[in-house]
């Protein structure tokens, strides 16, 4: 009986194994199959030659070898393919003549709840602020103070705002100031207790060109300090200025401010968010004077238009019109680019983290309206 127990074991075990290699030959099959299918050659018909294999704790990496004229480019651009074919989430790198192809074997989480401690990032980042979730469980966290301005973007209901709330709470609990325009004023007025919050036409411009002073007299304190960095000033914090859905700004004068602190205010430890379903000139003028000035780009689904995508992450990168339609999942691009799921946070849960963590709630200075609280919904 025991022997037969154990053969059952040791049989079930063989299929196990026979099924995963089976699996995993199918996938490096599969790989091969786009490249034929796809052309994936040079002009002597010399194709990629796959090197080496190495398992990963999310699948594997594939290693290339390129042939003159084939680069990151072509792989990029079958990208859709290979996700298709091999039913996995596929990343390239390039590394000189090799391309190293990650494939991923195990889907991302659709819901991931927002966590975050800045506590071991503080230790080398100024404004620490959690992305999201990479396709091998690590959360992308990048520090504001070094990207200086980003733009966040995206067909409406999948989670700019909810990605914005999740930045918001990471900076104030990471001790930075933090200023909100939000002309829908269903969100954010929840929190003017712990940020100040602009909602009409007139509070934005007045909030913008208070920004602007600031940061005059910040470059000025700097001078006056002989510092560079405004660690080296006292009670200096790192600012950030969030604006979602810029393009229902419509007054010149605000938009002019939002230019000038693109160009200057990093200096003096400001940096901006904007947020906008789509940060095209047709949608408003301002988008085309400034999107350059803001180097992280985060784009989620933009309902397969690759020009849409092309206008967020830049020019000939379709890479968000290849996104499922998930609501948080989305590129990130700054110095290297990467698909990641945001964490999932609303204005009850916000609020609940940031009294559990005693956050200070600000004193309303004098030059400010207070922003009338709408009921939500
Ligand atoms: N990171 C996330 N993970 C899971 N679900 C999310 C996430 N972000 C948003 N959602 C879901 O999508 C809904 C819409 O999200 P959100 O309000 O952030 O979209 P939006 O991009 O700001 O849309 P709009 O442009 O209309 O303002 C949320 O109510 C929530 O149900
Ligand atoms: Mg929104």
């Amino acid at each position: 009986m025991s022997n037969r127990k154990q053969s059952l074991l040791e049989w079930s075990l063989d299929q196990l194994i026979k099924q995963y290699r089976k699996d995993e030959s199918e996938l490096f099959y599969k790989v091969e199959e786009v490249i034929s299918a796809s052309r994936l050659e040079n002009k002597d018909g010399i194709r990629p030659n796959l090197i080496k294999k190495t398992e990963s704790e999310n699948g594997w990496h594939l290693i290339f070898n390129l042939p003159p004229d084939i680069t990151l480019d072509d792989f990029e651009k079958r990208r859709k393919s290979f996700q298709t074919f091999t039913n996995s989430i596929v990343e390239f790198k390039n590394n000189g003549p090799i391309i190293i192809m990650s494939v991923y074997r195990k889907k991302l989480k659709e819901i991931i709840p927002f966590h975050f401690d800045p506590r071991p990032y503080l230790k080398t980042m100024l404004a620490p602020l959690p992305i999201g979730y990479s396709p091998t469980g690590k959360l992308a966290v990048t520090d504001m103070a070094s990207v200086h301005h980003m733009l966040i973007s995206g067909v409406t209901g999948y989670g700019k705002t909810s990605g914005l709330l999740g930045m918001v709470t990471s900076l104030l609990i990471a001790g930075c100031e933090v200023s909100v325009i939000d002309k829908k004023a269903i969100d954010f007025p929840i929190l003017s207790d712990y940020l100040e919050v602009a909602i009409t036409e007139n509070e934005t411009e007045t909030m913008l060109k208070k920004t602007v002073k600031e940061m005059e007299i910040r470059a000025e304190k700097l001078r006056d300090a002989k510092a560079q960095k405004i660690q080296q000033v006292k009670d200096m914090k790192y600012k950030v200025v969030i604006i979602d859905e810029a393009a229902d700004i419509e007054s010149n004068n605000s938009w002019e401010a939002i230019d000038k602190l693109v160009r200057k205010a990093r200096a003096g430890g400001i940096g901006l968010i904007i947020a906008t379903q789509k940060p095209s000139a047709n949608t408003s003028k301002g988008f085309t004077d400034i999107r350059s000035n803001l180097a992280g780009r985060l784009c989620y689904y933009v309902n397969g238009d690759s020009t849409d995508s092309q206008i967020a992450l830049g020019k000939g990168n379709s890479r968000a019109a290849e996104l499922p339609a998930i609501a948080g999942r989305c590129i990130w691009k700054w110095k290297t680019e990467e698909m990641l799921q945001s964490m999932f946070l609303d204005t009850e849960e916000a609020i609940k983290i940031l009294q559990e963590k005693n956050i200070p709630k600000r004193e309303v200075k004098q030059d400010e309206q207070s922003p009338v609280l709408l009921p939500p919904g």
